[in-house]
């Protein structure tokens, strides 16, 4: 079946849970999306630590779209927020990809329909999503799945190098890992010369 854009839909793809072994590949998708090249100005990084937590969090909302074949190509990595001194929650999609080569097939589109369920069976009353505001293809597919109410942010960053705080951590680190390879180092010639006393004491017999 070809979709408006001319290509062909992927009916036989499943949208399921993530599992631990999906990690590597999810992450290496996002590696090719979500490079500081392409959104400088993204906030968020991603990296596998981002993954694990969520996973570890909140997994029922860590989704992955996966072909006939087993492969997955696609991934929807939300959490489950409270808002403060309210009873309200929310859904928050976090992190949505689908690998270059199948983009444009409805696979993003069944990823957010199901995380929205999911989403909804938890109890929120409503769903957030962010993106860099350069992103416009993604900007116009939120805008195709039904959302609105578009609300610029300003990030404002600061730098830590020369906070002192941070200086005495990464001095305080350098030396610890300057011990470390000094009590290696020691280790090793210990060794060495353990080793070559036997070597003397076998050629004395
Ligand atoms: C954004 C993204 C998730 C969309 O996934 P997808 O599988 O390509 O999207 P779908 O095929 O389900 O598209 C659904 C609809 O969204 C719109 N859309 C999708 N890609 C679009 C694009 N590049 N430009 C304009 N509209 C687009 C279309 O209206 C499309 O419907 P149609 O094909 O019937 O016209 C995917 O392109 C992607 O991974 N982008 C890079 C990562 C990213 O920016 N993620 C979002 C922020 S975290």
């Amino acid at each position: 079946m070809k979709r408006k854009n001319g290509l062909a839909a992927v009916p036989e793809v499943n949208i399921r849970q993530m599992r631990l072994e999906d990690m590597p590949r999810v992450f290496k998708i996002g590696q090719q999306l979500f490079t500081p090249e392409r959104w400088p100005t993204l906030y968020r990084a991603w990296d596998e630590y981002e993954i694990t937590e969520l996973y570890g969090t909140d997994d029922e909302f860590c989704l992955v779209a996966e072909t006939e074949r087993g492969r997955v190509v696609g991934f929807a990595l939300g959490a489950m927020m409270q808002k403060p001194q309210s009873a309200w929650r929310y859904g928050w999609l976090l992190w949505l990809g689908v690998a270059p080569h199948y983009a444009g097939r409805g696979i993003g589109g069944r990823l957010v329909h199901h995380i929205t369920e999911r989403f909804i069976e938890h109890g929120a009353r409503m769903m957030l999503v962010d993106t860099d505001e350069e992103n416009t293809e993604a900007l116009e597919f939120f805008r195709q799945q039904g959302f609105g109410h578009e609300v610029r942010h300003i990030y404002l960053s600061k730098n830590f190098v020369h906070h002192p705080h941070y200086r005495a951590w990464r001095a305080a680190k350098q030396r610890a890992r300057a011990r470390r390879r000094r009590r290696v180092l020691t280790s090793q010639v210990v060794r060495g010369n353990a080793a070559r006393a036997k070597l003397q004491r076998r050629r004395h017999h």
